[in-house]
């Protein structure tokens, strides 16, 4: 793993061992990808402001995140069908975080259940919760966090409808999966990605095998998936799962000051402003963008989270500046994951710190809450 020195050295070696499939499914944005490029590019324009002969030498990269400490404002965001980048991936991820001192958060289509993790780890993780039709599985679901103490829930609150990424169609990745030649042409040849993927607990959607009237292969879960997509989802339905959940409710998705004040309403301790990584309303601003009218409105209300397109310490550095309170990550560590399952997850995350420090100490800022407008460069 060490010469492995940035994220995009991880995105290549998990491109060359997880299927093409999965690689793609979670490299993709909807249709034309303008605001998944938007995400990257907007962070990039955030120029750094470089100063010199300031004593940073004691630095830290520490930050609170929900009232937690964390050793740098990072979260790993929840993916959905990480355990298929490697066997065990919610596990190995969680392990990785939490070795890291940072938080993980667990996805609902995850292949791995919240039981499978919560029995595998020593400290308590963040769940995310999609609101299906089935009103009955969600409150179960939210039991389920509950038992298994999830220190967070994460609510995501912009897929009432799924964006289309074209590459999952012509993929096959599609409800039900529609397993080509190719896709076994191209799983042959991935034999260690196939090893770990024989030897790992589960081959299916944890969270939702043998809870669902006793279904348990992918086929009939995605099916049953597809049809639980609630298109009359309203924040009536936010405050019902607040009332369920006693704990720290975060909300996912938020990319419009309007919305981001209802959701202070709602008594959230956080929102995540985000355009869920490009992959759902292509066309709509970037998350960088989005970011400042909002921490405007309403970050002395509400913890202002960030995600999309971060891939480095500087990006980080960048959202911080603008007025994150910490940023989520989901496709630099799921790169990590491909190219070396928990070792490479704990590469991600020791990348992105090791940058975050250097540009702290290159802009002459010894610690996180002292990262403001002011580390940006006017150009
Ligand atoms: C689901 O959240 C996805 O982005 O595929």
């Amino acid at each position: 793993m060490r010469t492995m020195t940035c994220i995009e050295d991880l995105r290549q070696a998990a491109r060359r061992q997880v299927p093409r499939a999965f690689f793609d499914y979670v490299e993709s944005g909807s249709y034309a990808e303008q605001t998944l490029n938007a995400n990257r590019a907007d962070l990039e324009a955030v120029k750094l402001r470089q100063r010199i002969l300031v004593d940073v030498s004691h630095r830290s990269t520490r930050a609170t995140i929900l009232g937690e400490p964390a050793s740098l404002p990072l979260a790993l965001a929840p993916v959905g069908l990480c355990g298929m980048q490697h066997g065990d991936g919610e596990i190995l991820a969680c392990r990785a975080a939490q070795e890291a001192d940072i938080p993980f958060c667990l996805s609902t289509m995850s292949i791995c259940s919240i039981e499978d993790v919560a029995a595998a780890v020593d400290k308590p993780f963040w769940f995310q919760l999609y609101v299906m039709k089935d009103r009955g599985f969600v409150r179960a679901l939210i039991e389920r966090a509950a038992a298994a103490k999830c220190s967070a829930l994460l609510l995501t609150v912009d897929l009432q409808v799924l964006g289309q990424r074209h590459r999952d169609i012509k993929n096959g990745m599609t409800i039900p999966p529609e397993l080509r030649i190719r896709n076994f042409i191209d799983i042959a040849s991935k034999p260690r990605w196939a090893l770990g993927i024989a030897r790992a607990k589960r081959r299916t959607f944890g969270n939702l095998a043998g809870h669902i009237g006793g279904m348990d292969d992918v086929n009939s879960l995605s099916q049953w998936v597809a049809g639980q997509f609630d298109e009359t989802l309203s924040w009536k339905d936010v405050e019902w799962i607040a009332s369920l959940w006693r704990g720290k409710l975060i909300l996912k998705g938020i990319l419009d000051v309007e919305d981001a004040r209802t959701a202070v309403k709602t008594g959230a301790a956080a929102l995540v402003v985000s355009n869920h990584g490009g992959r759902q309303l292509d066309g709509a601003p970037s998350s960088i963008a989005a970011l400042p009218p909002i921490v405007e409105a309403v970050g002395s209300s509400i913890e202002v989270l960030f995600d999309g397109g971060v891939r480095s310490g500087q990006d980080i550095m960048r959202a911080i500046a603008l007025g994150a309170r910490a940023c989520l990550s989901g496709r630099a560590y799921i790169y990590g994951l491909g190219a070396g399952g928990q070792a490479g997850v704990a590469r991600a995350i020791e990348i992105m710190k090791n940058e975050l420090s250097v540009s702290m100490a290159l802009t002459g800022v010894t610690g996180i809450d002292k990262i403001d407008r002011s580390v940006i460069a006017a150009v």
